[in-house]
């Protein structure tokens, strides 16, 4: 994944102040992507270790599944002109210090109780430094959205230096990523806007499937203390 110069016209149009060259442009469009991608396959392979060890330990593997993605170079321009960062090609560094979702890592488990256990086994490791937690699962936001959001900085050697480079990572159980799929494909079609009606089905969806969650939790310990082995279900 990196971002090439077709990209430079129209990342010009956003940026007026920019008076570097299309080289300059590119130094920076590849210095994050380079530094991001990197902490990306660290974190990508921290996490399946996890899970493998998991799995090794317990015949249980929690990550149903996961996605990564890399910000757009045109969206963090747009984000750091919103968050009032000017000329960010010049301040990279203030651009890397705002934006901490410019790597994200989607990580889906099967159960709402396995989104603390990995991520408190990853938050434990001790070149992982937290930047910030936001629980939206304790505290869902006024949509109804569920899913824990951790921002962690790891380490990233390149040839000479090594960067702490930061991710967010929303962990959801597949009931939370389905309601947050569908959600965003409906408001994403509506450019942002639904429905009060609309808005308040889509929370009580949200509860619903949060209930689900919670008994779907409770037949899993049913099943477990009934001796079932989880693989042989
Ligand atoms: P952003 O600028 O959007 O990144 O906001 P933020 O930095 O305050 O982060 P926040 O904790 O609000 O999480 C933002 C991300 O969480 C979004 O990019 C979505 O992936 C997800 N998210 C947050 N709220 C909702 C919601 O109501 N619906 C859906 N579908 N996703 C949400
Ligand atoms: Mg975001």
């Amino acid at each position: 994944m990196s971002f090439r110069y077709y990209y430079a016209d129209r990342i010009r149009e956003r940026m007026p102040e920019f008076k570097g060259t299309d080289e300059e442009l590119q130094k920076a469009i590849d210095d994050i992507s380079l530094q991001y991608n990197s902490a990306i396959r660290v974190l990508e392979t921290r996490l399946k270790n996890i899970s493998d060890d998991f799995d090794k330990q317990h015949s249980y593997m929690p990550i149903h599944h996961e996605h990564s993605r890399l910000k757009s170079f045109d969206s963090i321009i747009e984000k750091a002109a919103r968050y009032g960062i000017e000329d960010p090609i010049n301040n990279l560094d203030t651009v890397k210090r705002e934006i901490l979702d410019i790597a994200g890592i989607r990580v889906v488990c099967n159960y709402e109780e396995d989104l603390a256990i990995l991520s408190d086994l990853l938050l434990d490791q001790e070149d992982v430094e937290v930047i910030r937690v936001k629980d939206y699962c304790d505290r869902p936001k006024e949509s109804g959205y569920r899913s824990l959001h951790v921002v962690v900085a790891v380490p990233v050697y390149l040839v000479h230096t090594k960067k702490m480079v930061p991710v967010e990572i929303q962990f959801r159980s597949i009931a939370m990523d389905a309601w947050a799929s569908l959600e965003h494909e409906l408001r994403y079609k509506h450019k942002g806007e639904l429905d009060p009606e609309i808005v308040d089905t889509l929370k009580s969806c949200a509860e619903d499937l949060h209930r689900i969650d919670e008994t779907m939790s409770r037949v899993r310990h049913k099943v477990l203390d009934s001796g079932n082995k989880y693989n042989e279900i």
